[in-house]
């Protein structure tokens, strides 16, 4: 089996959640199959090992665990970006429009550096909000995005089209 049709089936999809008429997403049962897991790593790693990338971003909340996973793999630094008022230290920030409702977010304000280009990884695009609030983030710390990385993309949500104006560098394992 395609390792993108082993995503797609591993991914739990539940009605009503967290508000009525979204289907949410839940990669929960990917996390709890760790040969899966090794496939997914294993297919970034290739994917970007020979790419000129400086650091990976990951997104709260979501998109920690594989994007820390991917950074250490890559050895490149991860930089986590955090909804606000979670970073401790001085931040840059930037508000959002979420597929339910809005959303703010966050970054060290010393965590990239100048010309870095970065990857982005989150579990879902949907809209693109959130992707493009990383996008927005990095170019306020003078950084580029080199490319984004999702584990899945809601492509009738057109979420895609909101961020390639950062890169066209999108990939998505299950679409
Ligand atoms: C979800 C998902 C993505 C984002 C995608 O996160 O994990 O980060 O929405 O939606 P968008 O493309 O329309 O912006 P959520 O904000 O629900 O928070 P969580 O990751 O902390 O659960
Ligand atoms: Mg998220």
């Amino acid at each position: 089996m395609e390792l993108s049709e082993k995503v797609r089936k591993a991914i739990r999809n539940v009605p009503n959640f967290p508000k009525e008429g979204i289907q949410f997403k839940d990669i929960t049962p990917i996390l709890s199959e760790p040969k899966l897991v090794s496939e997914i790593l294993d297919y970034w790693e290739n994917v970007y090992r020979s790419e000129p990338i400086d650091a990976i971003i990951g997104i709260e909340s979501r998109g920690f665990m594989l994007g820390a996973a991917l950074a250490e793999r890559l050895q490149k630094p991860f930089i986590p970006i955090r909804k606000v008022g979670k970073l401790p230290y001085e931040t840059v920030t930037f508000i959002y429009d979420l597929e339910y409702g809005s959303s703010e977010v966050e970054m060290h304000k010393d965590a990239l550096k100048p010309n870095w280009n970065v990857l982005v990884h989150d579990d879902l695009l949907a809209t693109g909000g959130t992707a493009m609030a990383a996008a927005e983030l990095t170019k306020k710390m003078n950084a580029q995005v080199y490319g984004y990385c999702f584990l899945v993309e809601l492509a009738f949500l057109e979420g895609r089209e909101r961020i390639e104006s950062y890169s066209k560098n999108v990939d998505s394992l299950a679409i």
